[in-house]
């Protein structure tokens, strides 16, 4: 999934207004959902039912989810989202962090957000103000380091550290992470801007140690190889999520989810699971994210 070049297989100009249409129209839903879901989030409210609320309005509003709604609360930084049935439910002095995206016919908008509950409104700041100076060094001709380079100097104003192993990232048709990889931290690796490119920037903040491990937790998979399998059960299961393609999905959305299958699949190479991301010294996360479109002399915010 990552050695894929982000620019060169759409040459055919109506291919590439086909592009940015429909990420544009992407990013309209995404922004309406955004301010819909903001005051929900509250004490006592159950992580299912915002999880709900938000794939659903995608869908009301014309685009499909491009993933499951990551919720992710504290130290955990990515890749959660409640099981069927959670009973989970907000608390007092949590520090939420809502990653939504939409697609249509495959192109995606990807953004995020975070909801502080508690006193954690300079984390929640340094986030976003990372990501907007990263947005506004964006020009055709500049190196991706340059962003990276912005969103390490904003959150250390803060006094904070920005996660070196979470990334903002590209799009491909059905994928929701390609290449260029926009880093978080000022390094040599990368790529020069194009007018044109799409692709997702999101900073995330700790006051923990600044890199993020898998905890066991799973409850999103994606299809990486649609490779022949003997069981019945893990047969129905393939067939179930066909329609995502290559596109992340949630557990929830299974009718049947059977543990032994999913492993046996992820075993086998066809499936691939994104264990929940979390700080590793368990330091609080805050995330900020906005899918940007490259335009001649700066970047045009979607979501
Ligand atoms: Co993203």
């Amino acid at each position: 999934m990552d050695n894929v070049d982000n620019m060169n297989d759409v040459n055919d100009v109506g291919e590439l207004e086909e592009r940015f249409e429909k990420t544009i129209k992407a990013g309209e839903v995404l922004r309406q959902v955004r301010e819909e879901v903001r005051p929900r989030i509250k004490p006592g409210v159950k992580l299912l039912e915002v999880a709900e609320f938000v794939e659903n309005r995608i869908r009301e509003l014309g685009a499909e989810p491009a993933f499951p709604v990551n919720i992710s609360i504290n130290a955990d930084a990515a890749h959660f989202t409640p099981k069927k049935n959670d009973e989970r439910a907000f608390k007092e002095g949590d520090l939420v962090k809502i990653d939504i995206g939409a697609h249509i016919d495959g192109f995606i908008a990807d953004t995020a957000f975070t909801i502080d509950l508690g006193d954690h409104e300079e984390l929640v700041k340094a986030a976003e103000d990372a990501l907007k100076r990263a947005i506004e060094v964006v020009e055709p001709g500049i190196e991706t380091s340059v962003i990276g380079a912005a969103i390490e100097e904003a959150i250390k104003e803060f006094d904070f550290r920005p996660i070196v192993n979470l990334t903002g990232h590209g799009f491909l048709p059905y994928v929701a992470h390609a290449p260029p990889t926009i880093y978080n931290f000022k390094t040599d690796r990368g790529v020069k801007v194009e007018e044109g490119m799409i692709f997702a920037i999101e900073p995330f903040a700790t006051n923990g140690a600044g890199k993020v491990a898998e905890r066991g937790e799973v409850e999103i998979y994606s299809v990486v190889a649609a490779k022949p399998t003997r069981m019945k059960m893990a047969r129905e299961l393939l067939k179930e999520v066909e329609k995502y393609k290559t596109l992340p999905f949630a557990k929830r959305w299974l009718t049947k989810a059977p543990e032994v299958i999913l492993s046996k699949l992820v075993r086998e190479g066809i499936l691939r699971s994104y264990p929940v991301l979390t700080e590793i010294n368990r330091g609080l996360v805050s995330q900020a994210e906005h899918t940007i479109i490259v335009e001649s002399n700066r970047a045009r915010i979607v979501t």
